[in-house]
């Protein structure tokens, strides 16, 4: 019988140069984040997602790669790596590196010996212009960059460019590039990685510039990638991100040998304008629109990573409302369409919100993100540059510093956030582990309950009609077990009419009474004469139905 485990785990992203540092340099490490992998087993992480750690000049925070073949000096080395992967293995965890191929940095040996001209080997590992077109729809960062190309006196022509300018796009279209990224996959396969993140996934099967393009078809590309992967590591997963239009999304599962796993940003973007409504009409949509999978594909859910929220897919109006009720300020949008908050500021640190919109995240069909500091609420600081604001320092405890590290402060590779409510000194994980009615311990039960219920992630999944409009409630079903999770996306509680659910069958197993953290109004029993469920305002309650044969 084949298992996908990718379908029930429980995804955590971080940063290992803002996670832990064991040396007291300031930079998180190889070492520091291996001592920290029993607090991740025991929080039920069963997977990492690392973000790249790979000797970078870090104009975009390590995804600008100029060494895929090693470990940031500043980070660790290869012998900490594999330690790393050994202790995760132990500990039942899986890991997915991040695959930056897309572009390289500008000081990849490869472009600096392309940018020399023709004669060089690697000069068409890139893409080269002599009358480029700016294309400014086509800038990843608006605001920041004015076009895809850029002039390169060097090499007297234009290279493509999606993202900053520091990191030019490599030539997919060129066979010697595609037999690099093989190489660089079947490098970190086998030192024990279960999978890949496949970084900006559209911008790889692009053909913009690329004048031999037309002579194979790009898409092709991915099939290879997955056909090397399965030949080096049975089970090992290629995650890609993708925030494309539905009818995209099947270019990237096809048939099944393509991606396993999508970041779901389609239902992401549609959850954040129904939480600002308060109404759950838009994430219907939202799933409604995803077209179906093949049986062994699988979304990644997620509230917030490491990036902006973006909104691009939702109109100039919608978006206007997310604003409004999530980022009114200009200093906390970004590129125009873009929010650079972590979502415990975005609800004013609303606990019953935040709660709801987790417990909701987790039970939509796919499996769940959590992003380093989610799970003791961390905030933002708005005062750092760009993306910086969410990216700080992990708060381990209220020593200096958060515990992450034992440098002095201004050593730090980021600061951590010291002042106000979201500050180190009570919102850290000593703290919240000793506190029963912690967020930490609430995000423990919630992920040990998620665990329990596969239905959500691999289930036939259904939405419930219900007459309260504020009201999401959806049902999933694996050989007829069966799972529903009903979410109050409004702050007035209500009574809800499930009228396709008898009461007799269902069993309470996580709701908002299950949360200590506050005198909210406790679920009486279910009457089994009637079809009516009492929710609170932001309340959530998931239900397991026996079998009505
Ligand atoms: C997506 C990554 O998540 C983001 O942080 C990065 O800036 C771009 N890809 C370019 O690599």
């Amino acid at each position: 019988m084949q298992t996908f485990w990718y379908k029930n785990a429980l995804v955590y992203s971080l940063d290992v140069e803002t996670f832990m540092d064991s040396d007291g340099d300031g930079i998180g490490d190889f070492r520091g984040l291996t001592n920290c992998l029993d607090y991740l087993a025991g929080l039920g992480i069963n997977c990492l997602w690392l973000l790249p750690f790979y000797p970078s000049p870090n104009r975009d925070n390590g995804y600008d790669v100029m060494d895929y073949y090693d470990v940031d000096p500043r980070l660790g080395t290869l012998g900490d790596f594999v330690e790393f992967i050994h202790q995760s293995r132990e500990r039942g965890i899986r890991v997915l590196v991040d695959l930056v191929v897309n572009h390289t940095s500008i000081e990849h040996p490869w472009f600096q010996s392309a940018r020399q001209g023709k004669t060089s080997k690697y000069h068409d590992y890139y893409v080269w212009s002599d009358n480029p077109e700016p294309n400014p729809a086509l800038v990843a960062f608006p605001t920041v960059e004015e076009s895809i190309w850029e002039y390169d006196e060097q090499a007297g022509a234009s290279y493509l460019h999606h993202f900053y300018k520091e990191q030019p796009d490599l030539n997919i279209a060129n066979p010697k590039v595609q037999e690099e990224i093989l190489r660089i996959m079947g490098f970190w396969l086998e030192l024990g990685v279960s999978g890949f993140r496949i970084d900006a996934a559209p911008f790889l099967i692009e053909e913009v510039g690329m004048e031999n393009a037309h002579l194979f078809d790009l898409k092709q590309f991915l099939e290879r990638m997955r056909e090397f992967l399965a030949n080096r590591s049975a089970d090992a997963i290629l995650l890609a991100e993708a925030n494309v239009s539905p009818d995209q999304i099947p270019v990237y599962f096809d048939e099944g040998n393509r991606m396993q796993m999508l970041f779901n940003f389609l239902v992401n973007q549609n959850l954040f304008l129904a939480l600002a409504r308060q109404d759950a009409a838009t994430l219907k949509e939202g799933l409604k629109i995803l077209p179906s999978i093949p049986h062994n594909a699988q979304w990644l859910n997620f509230v917030r990573h490491h990036d902006e929220l973006t909104l691009d897919r939702l109109s100039d109006e919608q978006q206007q409302e997310i604003f409004a009720a999530f980022a009114p300020e200009e200093s906390m949008q970004i590129f125009g369409r873009g929010i650079r908050r972590r979502l415990p500021p975005m609800m004013q640190n609303d606990r019953r919100r935040i709660e709801m919109t987790y417990s909701l995240a987790f039970t939509l069909p796919g499996t769940p993100l959590v992003r380093y500091g989610d799970e003791i609420g961390m905030g933002d600081d708005l005062s750092l540059e760009g993306r910086e604001s969410v990216r700080t320092v992990m708060q381990w405890s209220n020593a200096a510093n958060g515990g992450f590290s034992k440098a002095s402060p201004d050593a730090l590779t980021r600061p951590v956030i010291s002042k106000g409510e979201y500050g180190y000194q009570q919102v850290n994980v000593a703290f919240e582990q000793r506190d029963p009615t912690s967020f930490l311990n609430w995000m423990e039960h919630l992920i040990i309950t998620r665990r329990q219920c596969p239905e959500f992630g691999s289930g036939k999944w259904r939405i419930l009609e219900t007459d309260k409009s504020a009201v999401f409630a959806h049902a999933c079903e694996v050989d007829k077990t069966t799972v529903i999770a009903l979410h109050n996306l409004s702050d007035q509680s209500c009574i809800v009419n499930l009228p396709e659910i008898p009461h007799q069958h269902l069993m309470e197993i996580f709701s908002d009474n299950f949360s200590l953290s506050r005198q909210q109004q406790k679920y009486d029993p279910l009457d089994e004469n009637s079809y009516a469920i009492a929710i609170n305002a932001y309340g959530y309650r998931w239900f397991r139905m026996s079998s009505m044969d």
